[in-house]
């Protein structure tokens, strides 16, 4: 039998009373996506057209999309897309979901793009790049970089490619997979900054995550025993391929900053090792300047 034809405003109210009374937070949010992803709508005209009738199968697609949702897959996966600074990036399960927080990251990135005024062109280096959130951002915004994104994972890799085909960023950024540093040997030496948003969380902590975040790879989110352990191995790499003067970025834990910055000044290959605090006040990023 035919669904009744439900008005858009309708829709949004119904879907928000539903992902309610899942006890998800930003439920009228969230309806509003799903609504305006049924009928490629920007959330203005969904306000604009609240009178609208739905299609049967933008009808169809809400209900499956809030289902989905009060089962406990994230809204990203769903829509299959989410907004990163001024991309819209292809998201799929398999590879982590860019965070607000990592905007900041490409913020200072930027700055220190600007900062080190290279000759010629800039070349930047992203490990362990997912969607390509990071790399292609820098790309994007910033015209005269080159940037190399590299990742351990099928999924990520192609994903980043994908995202930067559809973006058009493909003349200026080489996606390449591999585990850390390997297989870029021919860039040893050339790098202006090594930038990087590592897995970072304890395995001892993985199982007691939010049931969401556990919906996302552990490839992802896996840091080792104490979490630290994919900054120890690019601070002792990254210099190798650092020109001297060149710029090694970090997206960290809350909890992670003396230890970082701890290994970053004993290292003996950093100097000016400073830590950013994300909106909320934590500590987030690690700048630091190879000697
Ligand atoms: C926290 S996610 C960051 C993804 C993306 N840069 C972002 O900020 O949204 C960490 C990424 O590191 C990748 N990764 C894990 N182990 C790696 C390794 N040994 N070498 C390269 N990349 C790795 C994962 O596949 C994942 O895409």
């Amino acid at each position: 039998m035919p669904l009744a034809a439900m008005t858009i405003g309708e829709a949004i109210k119904q879907a928000t009373l539903q992902l309610e009374g899942g006890s998800l937070i930003s439920a009228r949010v969230e309806a509003e996506r799903i609504v305006g992803e049924a009928l490629g709508f920007e959330r203005a005209d969904l306000y604009l057209y609240s009178e609208q009738e739905l299609t049967a199968g933008a009808q169809a697609f809400i209900t499956v999309a809030v289902a989905e949702r009060l089962g406990g897959r994230p809204l990203q996966y769903i829509l299959g897309h989410q907004c990163f600074r001024h991309l819209d990036l292809v998201c799929r399960e398999n590879v982590l979901i860019p965070r607000p927080e990592t905007e900041l990251l490409v913020e200072e990135v930027l700055a220190g793009l600007d900062d080190l005024r290279t000759l010629g062109v800039p070349l930047v280096l992203d490990i362990g790049s997912g969607t390509g959130a990071i790399s292609l951002s820098i790309a994007y915004e910033y015209s005269q970089a080159r940037v190399v994104a590299t990742d351990i994972s099928d999924e990520a890799v192609a994903l980043t490619r994908e995202n930067a085909a559809r973006n058009g960023l493909l003349d200026r950024v080489t996606v390449a997979q591999g585990d850390l540093f390997d297989g870029l040997q021919d860039y040893r030496g050339c790098v202006d900054i090594v930038v990087s948003n590592p897995p970072y969380i304890k395995t001892s902590d993985l199982d007691g995550l939010q049931g969401e975040v556990r919906r996302e790879p552990r490839l992802a989110l896996d840091g080792g025993e104490d979490g630290l352990d994919f900054y120890r191995v690019i601070i002792k790499e990254a210099p190798a391929f650092l020109k001297p003067g060149g710029l090694l970025f970090f997206e960290i834990g809350f909890d992670q900053a003396a230890d970082i910055v701890a290994i970053c000044e004993k290292s003996g290959s950093f100097k000016d090792v400073e830590v950013r605090k994300d909106y909320l006040e934590n500590d987030r990023i690690i700048k630091a300047r190879r000697i």
